[in-house]
């Protein structure tokens, strides 16, 4: 098995090839002046493809999918996709009339290559993987590796900002020894506004409390949810996300109400302390 990379993700893939003992090879991309790209691989006949996607999610998807077919082209016959963030899988199912569902649109082209195995970190929604039916997908979320950081701070409650990252914060709240519940979270699918309420009953009175969810992008949820913990009692809040891509004024939003933000370097940013190249590489031995 060969190990590719693409420029971007040479840290997951170094770390991942020291702890493999495989020699990772990094992939020629050229970016042209015009906004097309172009890339250029060795051929291989069973290949592991490190592909961080964002930033740039578009480019680097053109990226990626010219990649697998020059591969193809060449003879792969066995392709492992490692992509820790996904783009598009927020836009998993039609939320107006006339939408696409972007996830399966990205995915679906996947099925056009010898690939049998996605690796990748906290997808959005799991069920996006019944896209590419016949295509494997391991789907990590590091709780035991954000209950290390959490630890320290004595967290005693876990809240997913709306209920569907409830098992988030269950895996969470397990692995920390907590309890654990969601707010309840609605949006203007026109306007995009969210509001956010406690389910009846939630009390926080003097807690230190840990929130999780998959995304932080332009900060608006978490705040959200911190605030409503801290109107509720909170003495410490705290933040486990998977994906921080920091948008905007995210960084000064976040710094008025969360005690401490723990992400991976799925996206990496100042709070990456989270490192998933371990998880990564134990999910890739158990396949090759
Ligand atoms: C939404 O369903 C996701 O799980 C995240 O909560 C959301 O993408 C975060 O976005 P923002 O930081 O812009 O509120």
């Amino acid at each position: 098995m060969r190990l590719y990379y693409f420029k971007n993700a040479e840290d997951l893939a170094k770390a991942i090839s020291a702890r493999l003992g495989i020699d990772a090879r990094q992939i020629e991309e050229r970016d042209f002046p015009d906004g097309e790209v172009l890339v250029r691989v060795e051929p291989a006949r069973e290949v592991a493809l490190i592909a961080r996607l964002y930033p740039d999610v578009n480019k680097n998807l053109v990226k990626l999918y010219l990649a697998l077919d020059a591969l193809t082209d060449y003879g792969a016959e066995r392709i492992v996709l490692v992509a820790p963030y996904l783009p598009y899988a927020r836009q998993d199912r039609r939320f107006r009339e006339g939408e696409p569902i972007s996830s399966k649109t990205v995915l679906s082209h996947l099925k056009l290559y010898p690939v049998t195995h996605v690796v990748t970190v906290d997808l959005h929604k799991a069920y996006i993987s019944d896209y590419v039916g016949g295509i494997r997908f391991i789907n990590i979320y590091p709780s035991s590796q954000f209950a290390e950081v959490l630890r320290r701070w004595n967290v005693s409650h876990v809240l997913s900002p709306d209920a569907g990252s409830l098992g988030r914060a269950e895996a969470l709240a397990k692995a920390l020894g907590a309890s654990y519940d969601y707010f309840e979270k609605f949006r203007d699918r026109e306007t995009g506004e969210i509001y956010m309420r406690p389910r009846e009953g939630t009390s926080l009175q003097g807690k230190a409390v840990a929130i999780v969810d998959d995304i932080l992008a332009t900060g608006g949820t978490l705040v959200d949810a911190c605030k409503n913990a801290r109107m509720l009692g909170a003495s410490a809040v705290y933040a486990a996300v998977t994906h921080c891509m920091l948008l905007g004024n995210a960084r000064e939003k976040i710094k008025g109400c969360i005690s401490a933000l723990y992400c991976t370097n799925t996206i990496p940013c100042e709070y990456s302390s989270v490192d998933i190249a371990r998880p990564l590489a134990e999910a890739l031995a158990s396949i090759l």
